[in-house]
């Protein structure tokens, strides 16, 4: 029998990971589907519980569960410092997985950037920004976080030990010790056309990665091309989040050229 994976939020329908997994599933002649299924927060324990029940390989969670979730799995140890959950296996009980912050080093790393010992600014506080700045914390960054409520930076900074928070005010401070920025906030999204760092105030040796991908070429994306820096599209986040997770429930090495190639051409 066909083994059954699938993603749970709300909204759902325009997930990509079904087709994503999917075609991961195909090209390895798997016997397993993935589907998409509308969960809201007071009933997600009974899914767990139901998906367990029913003999699920696994789930992710998406928006507005990952930090619920916490409160119903046996959470791994970043993913509990993280606060979020958006990988759940089900082979030893309900455990919970973040893959959000390696998917964004793996995408870092794979244009060929390190992460060891570079100055990182991660814009935003918010869940994004939690998985990638613990993350990115024990791969060996130093880690900047610059949020419009400077509270949240700090908060984050404290929690995280060796790290800063800022306002946004300290992009206008002058970016010169930074390596890579990382854009956590929807500020691009969409038609919005806003960036938070502008060409000027970048410097050509940045690497900047923006974890929004719609559009792929964002407003902040587009000032790091002008400034001579190497922008860095988010849509191999999401690819990369699925393929750990994929790892996690199959024990297989995801093909992660045919994900992305399905991605991509989705989104055209
Ligand atoms: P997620 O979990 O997807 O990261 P979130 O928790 O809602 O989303 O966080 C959104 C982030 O975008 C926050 O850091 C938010 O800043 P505040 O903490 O000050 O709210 C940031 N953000 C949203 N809109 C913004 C804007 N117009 N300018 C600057 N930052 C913005």
């Amino acid at each position: 029998m066909k083994k059954v994976f699938a993603v749970l939020g709300n909204p759902i329908e325009h997930s990509l990971s079904p087709i994503m997994h999917n075609s991961a599933f195909e090209a390895l002649d798997m016997d397993c589907t993935y589907h998409a299924f509308r969960v809201e927060k007071n009933n997600l324990e009974d899914a767990l519980q139901g998906a367990k029940a029913m003999g699920f390989g696994g789930l992710n969670l998406t928006v507005p569960l990952k930090e619920t979730a916490l409160s119903f799995v046996d959470a791994d140890p970043l993913a509990a410092k993280i606060g979020a959950i958006n990988t759940i296996d089900f082979k030893d009980g309900i455990k919970g997985y973040n893959t959000d912050g390696i998917g964004a080093k793996r995408t870092i790393e794979d244009e060929g950037v390190e992460i060891k010992d570079k100055n990182v600014l991660i814009l935003g506080a918010g869940g994004a920004a939690r998985a990638i700045a613990f993350t990115f914390a024990e791969a060996g960054a130093m880690v900047n976080i610059a949020n419009r409520t400077p509270e949240r930076a700090m908060q984050l900074a404290a929690e995280i030990g060796d790290a800063r928070g800022y306002g946004l005010d300290i992009v206008d401070k002058g970016l010169d010790e930074i390596d890579i920025i990382i854009n956590t906030t929807t500020v691009g999204l969409g038609n919005s056309n806003g960036t938070l760092v502008s060409a000027e105030q970048m410097h050509s040796d940045l690497a900047v990665f923006d974890i929004v991908y719609n559009p792929l070429m964002t407003k902040l994306l587009q000032e790091a091309e002008t400034a001579g820096a190497r922008p860095i599209t988010g849509i191999m986040m999401l690819v990369y989040q699925g393929a750990e997770a994929f790892r996690i429930w199959t024990g297989r090495e995801p093909p992660i050229e045919i994900m992305k190639r399905t991605v991509m051409e989705a989104l055209d």
